[in-house]
């Protein structure tokens, strides 16, 4: 398998971090795209980040391989995805490496998430998840469950990208599954 993970100047660069770190250890091909104001999140948000053995490009790179379907890559995730990101995809704008890389995913026919974090939600963001979500793409929204009583930031992280895995049909044990705890309870 080989996937193409965005990360985007969208509040919680975590979770896409942390995407690429068990896509890894999980042996996944992946290549990175991280957007330019990512890149400032990340040292916001995190103070900094290690892709070192990753395949990153930058996202006016647009001459990289998943820029071509002919790459083939098959799934695509952008985390955490900008309204700007998500905007520029729903309206078929290919004007980065990571929106055309998305169009790709789309116009091929090939598994594509967004991991979008704003709130509250326009009208606008709305639609444009709505436009997103008829043209088969998931729209897996960065809201941690509490079901599973997390016991920190790290928890919270693993459900979103557990959630985000088990959309790519990768199996993962990040999170506790429901059925799985009713089981413990009894
Ligand atoms: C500190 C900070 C936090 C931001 N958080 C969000 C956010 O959570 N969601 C969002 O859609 N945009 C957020 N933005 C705005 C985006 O960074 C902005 O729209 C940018 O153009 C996105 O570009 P990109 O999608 O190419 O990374 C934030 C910007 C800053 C500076």
């Amino acid at each position: 398998m080989k996937v193409v993970v965005a990360i985007t100047g969208a509040s919680g660069v975590v979770y896409g971090l942390r995407l690429v770190e068990v896509l890894k250890e999980l042996g996944i091909e992946t290549h990175c795209v991280v957007s330019k104001i990512a890149k400032r999140l990340i040292e916001h948000e995190v103070g900094g980040y290690d892709l070192s053995g990753m395949t990153v490009y930058p996202e006016d790179e647009l001459e990289a391989p998943p820029s071509s379907g002919s790459a083939l890559f098959d799934a695509m995730v952008v985390i955490p995805c900008s309204m700007k990101t998500l905007a520029s995809i729903a309206n078929g704008m290919a004007s980065n490496l990571i929106t055309r890389s998305a169009d790709v995913m789309i116009k091929e026919g090939r598994r594509l998430v967004l991991v979008p974090r704003e709130t509250p939600l326009s009208p606008i963001h709305l639609e444009n998840m709505l436009r997103l979500s008829r043209a088969g793409v998931t729209i897996l929204p960065a809201m941690p469950a509490f079901y599973q009583k997390p016991k920190g930031l790290g928890d919270m992280v693993d459900f979103i990208v557990g959630k985000t895995l088990d959309s790519l049909g990768i199996k993962n044990d990040l999170y506790q599954r429901w059925g799985e705890r009713v089981l413990k309870v009894r």
